[in-house]
């Protein structure tokens, strides 16, 4: 477990599922946050929830105020990188629980011998992009006009990561540079 101002994140138990799903409705129904878009399916969310607790993948929440105020998915994307998403309830929002689930993020990052974390954020999400900048990621493209939303917009994603394992990366651009 860790804390942050009292915020005490720990891993999801079955138990959570629903409240997750409620939450991730709630911050769909913001509409500018997420991918998800309203309504969500919340049953099926809650599945989802579950199978991947199940699946061992980093699913995590944060308890504020004795209820479940924030959450975050993480799972490895391909070999040796992970990608994740988060949301903190708009009643929780800057008190430190974003920083505190980012922070073990990170950590189960490094606890599966990852060398990256990845992420996509709309660009207009600033206050996600701090996070992220704060914690030492940083932009590495921009996917252009590529989600479609449900009112036909297409929407630019921001691509950021954080390089656990700098060492490594620097012996493998010389590698190649001397092929
Ligand atoms: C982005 C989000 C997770 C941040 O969570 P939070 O609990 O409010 O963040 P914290 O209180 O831990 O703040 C940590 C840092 O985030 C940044 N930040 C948070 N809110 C911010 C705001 N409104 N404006 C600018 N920066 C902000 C700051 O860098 C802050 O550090 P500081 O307190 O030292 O200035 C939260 O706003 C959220 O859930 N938003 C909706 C869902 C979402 O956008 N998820 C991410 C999708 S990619």
């Amino acid at each position: 477990m860790s804390t942050s101002r009292q915020v005490v994140v720990r891993p999801a138990t079955p138990a959570d599922a629903e409240a997750m799903a409620a939450l991730r409705a709630a911050v769909a129904a913001e509409g500018r946050w997420i991918g998800a878009e309203s309504p969500v399916d919340e049953a099926a969310a809650a599945v989802a929830i579950r199978t991947a607790i199940a699946e061992g993948k980093g699913v995590f929440v944060a308890d504020g105020d004795g209820v479940l105020a924030g959450t975050a998915h993480t799972y490895i994307s391909t070999a040796g990188v992970t990608t994740f998403g988060m949301m903190v309830a708009a009643g929780h929002r800057g008190r430190g629980i974003g920083a505190a689930l980012l922070d073990r993020v990170v950590a189960w990052a490094r606890e599966q011998g990852a060398h990256k974390v990845t992420l996509q954020v709309w660009p207009h999400n600033e206050p996600a992009i701090a996070l992220y900048r704060r914690t030492g990621f940083e932009v590495e493209g921009r996917l252009r006009r590529h989600y479609r939303r449900r009112d036909g917009e297409l929407w630019d994603a921001v691509l950021m990561a954080l390089h656990l394992d700098e060492e490594t990366h620097t012996s493998f651009t010389t590698a190649r540079s001397s092929c």
